[in-house]
């Protein structure tokens, strides 16, 4: 996709930076950035001027922007509160996408990554760097698939589910809508929704998980 006027960028935190260079190695306009903590308003990030709160974007006569934040839930938030902006789809260049594959709307992209035939990626999802999505794996929407973190064929991850860095699924499986997968965790049987596992197998630690606060 092509985007000729500058993107803004919501968040201003690490997983900004990220989202920042990205962008800039795909050769795509970068616009300020907006952030809801006060401290961060008038300094920049990567050279980029943070202009203030969130709801500045209109009036700052945005109307592209991504939402550069890794909580799953935030993203959700205000890609619902913030309408009529449009979401850019951002995808570093070496990253590999196949053409048969979907990515959504306000998805990003990271160096490294591999998305498969006919995988199918939501919106305002996190692909993070190295991490691989195998053929026709089904990624919904708010997803984050952290570093390094593989998913073999035909697998489902449920809205908002965090998949932690170097952790593996095996094909076919389903990981539950708001679930957490432990760094480096094997996931070799269904998990159900709002749960956190962790290990090799993966087993549930805590239920009613809301994938907020993962560190
Ligand atoms: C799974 C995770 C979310 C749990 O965090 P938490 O809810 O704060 O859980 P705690 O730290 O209280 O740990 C609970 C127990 O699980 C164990 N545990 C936590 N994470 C584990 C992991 N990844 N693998 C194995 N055991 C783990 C702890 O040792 C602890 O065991 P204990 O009760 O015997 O002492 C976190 O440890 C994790 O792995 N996060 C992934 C971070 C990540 O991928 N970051 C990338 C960002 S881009």
């Amino acid at each position: 996709m092509r985007y000729a006027e500058p993107i803004a960028i919501i968040g201003a935190g690490g997983h900004a930076k990220v989202v920042i260079a990205t962008l800039q190695a795909a050769g795509l306009p970068v616009g300020a950035a907006f952030d809801d903590d006060p401290s961060r308003w008038g300094s920049e990030i990567l050279g980029i001027p943070i202009r203030g709160a969130v709801s500045r974007l209109p009036e700052e006569g945005y109307s592209q922007a991504v939402i550069a934040i890794g909580d799953n839930a935030t993203r959700r938030d205000l890609s619902r509160q913030l309408t009529g902006i449009k979401w850019a789809t951002v995808i570093h260049p070496h990253a590999s996408v196949h053409p048969s594959a979907r990515i959504g709307a306000g998805t990003v992209v990271f160096a490294g990554a591999v998305i498969q035939p006919e995988a199918q990626v939501g919106e305002h999802v996190i692909i993070n760097t190295g991490a691989t999505v195998d053929h026709e794996c089904t990624i919904h929407d708010y997803a984050h698939i952290a570093p390094g973190a593989h998913l073999a064929g035909r697998v489902e991850v449920g809205e908002g589910a965090f998949i932690g860095i170097g952790s593996s699924i095996i094909q076919c499986r389903k990981v539950g809508k708001w679930s957490v997968i432990g760094a480096g965790a094997a996931v070799i049987h269904d998990i159900s929704d709002h749960v956190t596992v962790v290990g090799v197998p993966a087993r549930v630690i805590k239920q009613d998980t809301a994938a907020r606060h993962v560190r």
